[in-house]
């Protein structure tokens, strides 16, 4: 296996869905499994840095050689991540974050009324285009673009978008690629507009290619 080569390194991964409540039972979310999320921190961990997790609802245990902490909503995935950025070296957003959340959240059950039924949604934040207005020249993003159609043109405007140093593309459109399965297959777009394709590779294999690919940021030393 590899080498120590995040040896002292800090680095903050966002995973999983986030669960946007509509009324004490109900909730808009994804199927967001974390497994991504978890193979990069895995990687991370092996090559020698520290992983502090910002988690969606998940199944399963969570390794605890990893600093987590566990969230539920976009403005709490918001809120932690915030709180430890600065103290960052590497953030890579993972997370599948829901765009919108109830304007509302009803107090006591929805009741089954009307013959239709329709819900007022309000933009979340943006937890990766918010923490990436605030990167330091040392600091290194890497964010994720799960896309359906128009891929590349798609994940290209989040890189600038969102000032990532590089971004991952995974489609819907590749069978065994995104939520859930332990395959993943993507293509890694950098600011420098270099870009390296993978196979259909497991999500550690996946994991450990993108590790590759933060070496070669620039302000990687
Ligand atoms: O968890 P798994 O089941 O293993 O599945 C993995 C995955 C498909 C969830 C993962 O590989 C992935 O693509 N994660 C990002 C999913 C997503 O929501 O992508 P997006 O294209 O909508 O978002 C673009 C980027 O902005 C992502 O880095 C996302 O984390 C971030 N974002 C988006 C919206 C928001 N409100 N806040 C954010 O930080």
């Amino acid at each position: 296996s590899k080498s120590k080569d995040f040896l002292g390194k800090k680095i903050l991964i966002t995973l999983g869905p986030t669960q946007e409540a509509l009324d004490p039972v109900r909730f808009i979310s994804n199927h967001s499994s974390g497994k991504m999320g978890l193979a990069i921190a895995e990687a991370f961990s092996k090559r020698g840095a520290e992983v502090h997790l910002i988690a969606g609802p998940i199944k399963g245990e969570i390794p605890s050689k990893f600093k987590t902490i566990h969230v539920k909503t976009a403005d709490e995935m918001l809120e932690a991540s915030s709180a430890v950025h600065s103290q960052m070296d590497i953030c890579v957003f993972s997370a599948a974050v829901a765009d919108y959340k109830p304007a509302n959240v009803a107090d006591q059950k929805i009741k089954k009324t009307g013959s239709s039924l329709s819900l007022s949604l309000t933009k979340n934040p943006d937890i990766a285009l918010t923490l990436g207005k605030q990167k330091s020249q040392k600091q290194i993003h890497v964010g994720f673009a799960l896309e359906t159609e128009n891929e590349k043109k798609n994940a290209k405007q989040k890189l600038s978008k969102k000032n990532f140093d590089l971004v991952v593309l995974n489609s819907l459109q590749d069978k065994g690629a995104g939520f859930q399965s332990d395959t993943n297959k993507v293509t890694i777009f950098h600011q420098s507009g270099e870009q390296k394709e993978s196979e259909l590779a497991s999500k550690a294999e996946i994991a450990e290619l993108i590790l590759d690919q933060i070496k070669n940021v620039p302000v990687w030393i």
